[in-house]
């Protein structure tokens, strides 16, 4: 459990939700330095483990961002990495399906290096700078703490202060740069008593800091997210233990998450839902011919259990709904997406 954090301990034992959840995860013995993201909950990088559907196609982008970029050197970023597993599939299939390429491969991730990580992979607990090619942050930002915010019957948004045991209490009027956050993106002055907002300022900064990290490339963040046209009324804080949604408690013994506000991230950046993207990336949820069960019954298993993988990656009310943030930086959107079409060596 994380008991001891900088900053924790005022004195009736409240923080708020941005605090309470940095030191529940990432303080000492936090959550997600004390155990992996996979026994937990199944992101893409997890639903994919036996096909590679996703390793393929975000190998694919980064072969179609060295193309634009009209280069043959460039790196992949796994931004939050959890155990490497993309930043391991990426260089293997780069290297099997792009051997023109020269990939340097980074997982960038708080917890510490697993034992036995592919050689290929270099472990770093801050993103490289300057570097050219590909940062991907899959089910990065939902984990970057956040301030939750909820309406008082007085129609004043006050920050929502919560106790170890999850117990909640209202604070203080919620003011300055996070007023002006909500003002800009969530407004909830004046709505009905109990509106919630997640004040997502501090994911735009570290998003800033991220993508501007790269010299040039593209930037992708991957997550469950809204937009100003659809804010969940009540906010979406929640937590995942073992494959299980839980309460939201800030111990140290679950996962803390709730959804990005994507627009706000980066607003000027291109955003699709993860079925666009992953179709466009050549990931198809077709079944395989019966006829192939008759000539070839392993390779029909296998294309079938791939088909299977795709329909999850893409399916409506889950993975497929996730939004894709496409943010580039010295290379033309356009570019990047015809190239990736008919890529190949
Ligand atoms: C939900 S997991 C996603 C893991 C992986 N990307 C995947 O899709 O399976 C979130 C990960 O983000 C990591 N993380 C959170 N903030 C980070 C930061 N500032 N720098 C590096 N890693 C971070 C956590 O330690 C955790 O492993």
């Amino acid at each position: 459990m994380a008991r001891k954090c900088r900053g924790e301990g005022s004195q009736d034992g409240a923080r708020g939700w941005r605090e309470a959840t940095r030191c529940a995860l990432y303080g000492p013995d936090g959550f997600y330095l004390r155990t992996r993201p996979a026994a937990h909950f199944r992101t893409s990088v997890h639903v994919s483990a036996h096909s590679a559907l996703f390793e393929a196609a975000v190998t694919r982008l980064l072969a179609a961002t060295a193309a634009a970029l009209r280069t043959r050197e460039v790196a992949f970023v796994d931004m939050a990495a959890g155990s490497g597993e993309l930043a391991t599939a990426v260089a293997a299939a780069a290297a099997g399906s792009h051997p023109s390429l020269s990939v340097r491969v980074y997982a960038v991730e708080r917890a510490p290096e697993p034992a036995g990580l592919d050689p290929r992979v270099t472990w770093l607990p801050e993103v490289p700078d300057g570097v050219t090619g590909l940062l991907f942050a899959n089910e990065w930002l939902d984990n970057v703490p956040v301030d939750v915010a909820e309406t008082g019957a007085d129609g004043v948004p006050r920050y929502v202060r919560v106790h170890a045991d999850g117990t909640e209490e209202p604070g203080d009027p919620v003011a300055g740069a996070d007023a002006a956050w909500l003002e800009r993106w969530w407004p909830i002055a004046g709505a009905a008593p109990g509106t919630r907002a997640e004040i997502g300022a501090p994911r735009d900064e570290a998003w800033r800091r991220a993508a501007g990290s790269l010299a040039a490339g593209l930037a992708v963040a991957v997550d469950y997210g809204h937009t100003r046209a659809s804010r969940p009324p009540l906010g979406t804080l929640t937590g995942f233990r073992e494959g299980r949604q839980v309460r939201p408690v800030p111990d140290g013994s679950c996962d803390l998450t709730s959804h990005v506000a994507m627009d706000a991230v980066a607003p000027h950046a291109t955003r699709v839902p993860q079925r666009t993207a992953l179709r466009a990336l050549g990931v198809s949820g077709a079944r395989p011919p019966l006829t192939l069960a008759a000539t070839d019954p392993a390779a029909y298993l296998r294309a079938l259990s791939g088909a299977g993988e795709a329909a999850e990656l893409t399916a409506h009310g889950g993975l497929g709904d996730f939004i894709w943030l496409l943010d580039p930086a010295g290379v033309d959107l356009a570019d990047v997406v015809r190239l990736a079409g008919p890529l190949r060596d």
